[in-house]
């Protein structure tokens, strides 16, 4: 369907095109807005905002859906691997059986860092965040494989692999490295989060003894993970790929984003949170008033998303994982039952209610992860490893666009009019 929208200004009517997506998503195309009247839009957040057409994933907040290429996260946890999900997203379709064993031969081949890459982790202090060491380390991959940059059309398909497969070397290898540990390399035969878990808690005397369950459950987490349209992160791969830059770069800058508190940061947050409350004694109800006060500065962290306004579809699914999980280890967890009645109380509390402000996937997921023996510092880290098949498959798709042009927002001034310079001895 095409309509088009009329904008009254200044006495003048204007058309503006309206656009609509597969999914009837309806958007005003102001992109000749500014030539037409000498306006621009003002969008504080972008909360109103598309930036570009995207066929990677699919959300509709209101009815708590989201897709990856159209399939239901849903079908995708309880039937695929984080492996397969990140063919589907760089490459648009499932793999059949061959493409998929050469994807993960591809992986396995470039999975190991340059050596003279370990060099770097030496200059990192032991108590760095595995996030700064994260970001800094996929720059540093990046020149050790000039030639790939020089090409990417062509070498795409090995860039992106390798940084699939060296995103978790180099997270095990910072995580050996903040504990004095002895770097553990991967091992061929083993699939990527085995082999994950290989190089965070082997030893070069003895194997770690791989459980299906904790595997499982991490796979799982990687693939909720992997994509989640226009978040910061995302955006900010878009933005920095616009300028053409290479896409280790471009992942380099995701990571840096997707480290704070209100979007990747929140899983270590919440985690920090019901300690807090477990520590104090308290059963959550100081942490909720604390929340519901802007003043305290706190709020309930694993609450709350931008574009959901009903249950974030991957915190049921890492809710009945967590569950499941801690059920098949036998183990229990006090920070999972302060969990749940948090939960409980908020979803009846006006202010949370009227808000609509729902348990989102950084919740749950850091009990599960605390259960794996993932260290709360390296929260994140799991976050930007699931995340990177996405920022993956965004970056192609903006250097593959062929109208693609500079992300480059304006702004509305505020600060001083015209006023001219003072020499140093004439201020006062
Ligand atoms: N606790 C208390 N109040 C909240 C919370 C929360 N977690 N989240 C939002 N609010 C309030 C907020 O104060 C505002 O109230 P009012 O209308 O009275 O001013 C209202 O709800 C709307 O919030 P907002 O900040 O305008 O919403 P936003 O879309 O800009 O922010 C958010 C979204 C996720 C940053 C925010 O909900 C938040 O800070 N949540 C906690 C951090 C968190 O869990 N982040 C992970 C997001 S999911 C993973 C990811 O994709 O990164």
């Amino acid at each position: 369907m095409s309509t088009n929208a009329e904008l009254k200004l200044d006495g003048k009517t204007y058309s503006l095109p309206v656009v609509e997506g597969t999914e009837q998503e309806r958007a005003i195309d102001v992109t000749t807005l500014r030539n037409q009247t000498g306006h621009i839009t003002l969008d504080d957040g972008y909360a109103n905002t598309g930036s570009c057409y995207s066929k990677i994933t699919f959300i509709d907040g209101e009815r708590g859906i989201l897709r990856y290429r159209g399939i239901p996260i849903e079908e995708l946890a309880e039937k695929s691997t984080f492996i397969e999900v990140a063919y589907l997203l760089i490459q648009g379709r499932l793999p059949n059986r061959a493409e998929l064993r050469n994807f993960s031969e591809l992986l396995t081949r470039n999975q190991l860092l340059h050596e003279d890459l370990k060099f770097h982790f030496e200059g990192f202090p032991s108590n760095a965040h595995p996030m700064a060491i994260l970001s800094s380390m996929i720059n540093a991959a990046s020149c050790f494989y000039p030639e790939l940059l020089l090409d990417p059309k062509t070498q795409f398909e090995i860039e992106a692999a390798r940084l699939i497969s060296q995103v978790r070397t180099i997270a095990a290898f910072s995580y050996r490295k903040s504990r004095g540990l002895p770097i553990i390399y991967p091992k061929p035969a083993y699939k990527y989060t085995a082999n994950f878990l290989h190089m965070m808690f082997s030893d070069p005397y003895q194997d770690y003894e791989l459980n299906p369950e904790a595997v499982r459950a991490l796979d799982l987490i990687f693939l909720l993970h992997a994509d989640h349209e226009q978040n910061c992160s995302t955006a900010t791969v878009r933005m920095v790929a616009s300028s053409r830059a290479n896409v280790f770069a471009s992942a380099a800058a995701g990571v840096c984003a997707l480290w704070g508190p209100l979007h990747g940061g929140a899983n270590q947050a919440v985690l920090e949170m019901l300690d807090q409350i477990h520590r104090e004694g308290d059963d959550g109800s100081k942490f909720i008033q604390a929340a519901k006060d802007k003043q305290s500065g706190k709020r309930l962290m694993g609450f709350g998303h931008r574009v959901y306004k009903n249950y974030d579809p991957r915190a049921k699914i890492i809710k009945r994982a967590c569950d499941d999980l801690l059920g098949k280890l036998h183990r229990g967890d006090p920070l999972l039952d302060i969990a749940k009645h948090l939960e409980q109380a908020v979803l009846s509390d006006a202010y949370f209610v009227e808000r609509k402000l729902y348990p989102n996937v950084d919740f749950y997921s850091g009990i599960i992860m605390r259960a794996i023996g993932i260290p709360v510092e390296m929260f994140t880290v799991m976050f930007a490893i699931g995340r990177m098949p996405g920022w993956i498959a965004n970056y192609r798709e903006v250097m593959e666009d062929p109208h693609s042009r500079i992300y480059r927002p304006r702004q509305i001034y505020t600060g001083d009019g015209l006023r001219h310079y003072v020499p140093l001895e004439e201020r006062p």
